[in-house]
C-alpha cells in the first residue's frame, strides 16, 4: 500500500455529511493514510495543492444542493479534476424505494457536475439521515408531514439513520487507489 495524503471537504446542515466524512477518515487512516477533513468555506487553494487525493462531500435540502459545497467545486474545478477526486452526496432519496428515486439520484448528481464543471473521478450517493430530535418545531412538522406523506418514518420521538456504512468504506477504499 501506497501512503497518500487524502482530503476530505465537505459542508453539512444537519451534521449527516460530516458523520460520512468522519467514517472515510477513519476507515482511510486504519489503510495507513494521512487523512486531513475539513469544511469547505475554512479551505484554501494551498490546502488542496497538498492533497494527492480530494474528496468532496455535500448534502440536499428541498432538491438543492449545499450553496458552499457548489461554490467550493466550482471555484476550484480545475485543480480538483487535476488530480484523483471523488464527489459524495447525501440526501433521504438514497433511501427511498420508490421507482423514480434513483433517476432523481442521479439527477441531483448531474445537477451537480453541470453546475460545477469539475470531473470528479468517482461520484457516489449515500442514503442518509432523518434526525427528528435534533431538528427544530418547524423542521420537525415539514420533515414528518413530507414523511407522512411519502409512506417514510413518522416515529419523531427518534433519529433515524439510513446511511450505508459498508458502502461507505468501500467508497473510501475504491478512492484510496484512485
Ligand atoms: C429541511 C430538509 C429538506 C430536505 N430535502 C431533501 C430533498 O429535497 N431531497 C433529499 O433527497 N433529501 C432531503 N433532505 C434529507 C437530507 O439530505 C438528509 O437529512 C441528510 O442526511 C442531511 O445531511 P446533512 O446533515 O449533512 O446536511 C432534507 C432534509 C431536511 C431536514
Amino acid at each position: 500500500m501506497n501512503p497518500r495524503r487524502i482530503d476530505i471537504y465537505y459542508e453539512t446542515i444537519e451534521g449527516q455529511t460530516a458523520a460520512v466524512a468522519q467514517r472515510m477518515k477513519a476507515r482511510l487512516e486504519q489503510a495507513g493514510h494521512e487523512v486531513r477533513v475539513a469544511r469547505c468555506r475554512d479551505t484554501k487553494t494551498g490546502d488542496i495543492e497538498q492533497a494527492d487525493i480530494a474528496i468532496v462531500g455535500g448534502s440536499i435540502h428541498a432538491g438543492n444542493h449545499h450553496t458552499r459545497v457548489l461554490e467550493f467545486a466550482r471555484q476550484h474545478a480545475a485543480l480538483l479534476s487535476s488530480k484523483p477526486s471523488a464527489f459524495f452526496l447525501v440526501c433521504l432519496t438514497a433511501h427511498s424505494g420508490k421507482p423514480e428515486a434513483p433517476g432523481i439520484v442521479a439527477g441531483y448528481l448531474e445537477t451537480f457536475a453541470q453546475k460545477t464543471d469539475w470531473k470528479p473521478r468517482v461520484s457516489k450517493a449515500f442514503a442518509g439521515a432523518l434526525l427528528y430530535t435534533q431538528y427544530g418545531f418547524v423542521k420537525r412538522k415539514i420533515m414528518e408531514t413530507i414523511n407522512r406523506k411519502e409512506g417514510g418514518e413518522t416515529d419523531v420521538t427518534k433519529d433515524h439513520v439510513y446511511t450505508d456504512w459498508q458502502a461507505v468504506d468501500a467508497f473510501a477504499d475504491e478512492v484510496s487507489t484512485l
